[in-house]
């Protein structure tokens, strides 16, 4: 089956069980460290928003405007009732359909390890499109390079990144300033589960 379809089907499996795992660690230092940048009110859009937990949850609290896109029916309906007070909208994140300079802030947790490396040049290209000049961005990569398929809360998966030098330059290259990056590890869906971020600012 197709690498997409493969990925889509298995979170429209796991919904709820993947919500109740992703719970153990809700991210509140990385949210802040973004939050802090984005001027009050602004937009931001949460690209493979999943359940919308925390995420978008935590967006919404602070008195942001937040899209939330996802490809799965199931993690969407459970955003949807997660986080009414956001907006949702089923779209595919390597074909997003928003107009330029739009958002003040994007963010992508846990979702672009999941999509072919060879599609990420474009995708960031995508964002920094999409964002205005000067918004903030905010990103998990992997933390070594892998393209594989496996098993993920007893579904079938598959994980596509470079190395982090690699997504580092990507990001540089698409239009980006580095702020930050940094590891984090957590014994959560698999133990010693290490994730890249890149906290970045679009140019002008
Ligand atoms: C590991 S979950 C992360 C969800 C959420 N960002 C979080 O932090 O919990 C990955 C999510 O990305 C979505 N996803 C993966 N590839 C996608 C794509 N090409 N377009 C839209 N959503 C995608 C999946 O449906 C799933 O909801």
């Amino acid at each position: 089956m197709d690498k997409e379809r493969i990925v889509q089907e298995s979170y429209n499996r796991l919904g709820k069980s993947y919500q109740d795992t992703r719970l153990k660690v809700k991210n509140i230092d990385e949210l802040k460290r973004f939050t802090e940048l984005i001027p009050q009110k602004g937009k931001i859009l949460d690209a493979g928003c999943g359940t919308g937990l925390p995420t978008t949850r935590y967006l919404i609290e602070n008195g942001y405007e937040v899209i939330g896109i996802d490809f799965s029916d199931e993690m969407l309906r459970l955003a949807k009732e997660n986080v009414p007070d956001a907006v949702f909208i089923k779209q595919n994140i390597i074909d997003l359909d928003f107009p330029d300079n739009f958002f003040d802030g994007l963010i992508s947790l846990y979702v672009i390890i999941h999509i072919s490396r060879e599609k990420h040049r474009g995708l960031f290209q995508q964002f920094h499109e999409i964002l205005k000049p000067g918004g903030i961005l905010l990103v998990t990569m992997g933390s070594m390079e892998l393209e594989e398929t496996g098993e993920f809360l007893g579904e079938e998966m598959y994980w596509s990144h470079y190395n982090p030098k690699t997504s580092l330059k990507l990001i540089e290259e698409s239009g980006f300033s580095i702020i930050e990056e940094w590891f984090t590890s957590y014994n959560w869906f698999s133990e010693d589960e290490k994730h890249y971020w890149i906290l970045a600012k679009n140019n002008d």
